[in-house]
């Protein structure tokens, strides 16, 4: 089977009542690498929330389909299991689960009852991805996320991906807070999910993670939906010459969403 594919139409998003996206139209398919950009507080991790299932955001308006199956229908569960795969802007500590058994119970939810993943293939999986990581071996055996350092976060949220291997993901500043080593790492280790199999929404405040990663369309998100689309050249645009030109060409005045500071 070839890839799949994540249709978002006409997407409306409330938190407490207040309007953040204003009609996101956005489709990924396997194969392809998409960047969303935009100024901080314009609706990008409310994005990613909102097709994850986060129970504050309510869907007011529009659909989110995998492969023509409704996710918003899904509980947050079904959406792994369907193949959908979230790194979080603020990854959350679990205690009392290991690294090594959340990515195998995460792998083992996507297999069917009785094809579970032999210990020692997935052992060694996990070794030859912690290498390419450059991930101390230690890791797999800490609870998730606990006392973790903003990098080691990061970097696990790729090894997540490698071990989990997603038919959708979406990565909300998967480059915050990392230095160029580990941003070269990351990039590195996102490069090799690249496959029909593998569609990607990566949004990024900054156009440097684009300098490791070439996306094949980039969009730019302004009052909680999408304004602008095209593909690298956009990104390269942005990072000479930043936003203004954008709202400057839409007429916009203000880009944010939400209530203001
Ligand atoms: N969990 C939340 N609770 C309340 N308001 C929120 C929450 N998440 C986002 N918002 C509101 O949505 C606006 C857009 O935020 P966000 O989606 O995080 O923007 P971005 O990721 O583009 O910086 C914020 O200005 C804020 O008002
Ligand atoms: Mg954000």
């Amino acid at each position: 089977m070839a890839g799949s594919t994540l249709e978002i139409k006409d997407l409306h998003v409330e938190i407490e009542g207040e309007k953040i996206l204003n009609g996101v139209n956005l489709t990924i398919k396997g194969g392809e690498f998409h960047a969303v950009m935009g100024p901080n507080g314009t609706g990008k991790s409310t994005l990613a929330s909102a097709v994850m299932g986060h129970p504050k955001y309510e869907i007011t308006q529009g659909s989110v389909l995998l492969d023509g199956e409704d996710v918003l229908e899904m509980e947050v569960d079904e959406r792994a299991q369907a193949g959908l795969f979230l790194a979080m802007q603020y990854p959350s500590e679990i205690s009392g689960v290991t690294n090594s058994d959340f990515l195998r119970s995460s792998i083992n939810s996507r297999r069917e009852e009785g094809d579970e993943i032999p210990l020692m293939e997935f052992i060694k999986k996990m070794d030859s991805n912690m290498d390419e990581l450059e991930i101390d071996k230690n890791m797999a055996q800490r609870y998730l996320n606990e006392g973790f350092s903003g990098g080691e976060k990061k970097r696990n949220e790729i090894l997540q991906l490698m071990m989990i291997e997603p038919a959708i993901a979406i990565l909300d500043e998967i480059d915050s807070g990392l230095d160029i080593d580990a941003l070269k790492v990351v990039s590195k280790g996102i490069n090799q999910m690249r496959s029909d199999d593998f569609g990607c929404l990566i949004i990024t405040h900054y156009q440097r993670l684009l300098d490791y990663i070439t996306p094949d369309h980039v969009h730019v998100m302004m009052q909680g939906r999408v304004v602008k689309s095209g593909g690298p050249e956009l990104a390269q645009r942005l990072e000479a010459e930043g936003y203004d030109w954008i709202k400057e060409e839409l007429g916009i005045e203000d880009e944010t969403v939400g209530q203001k500071a």
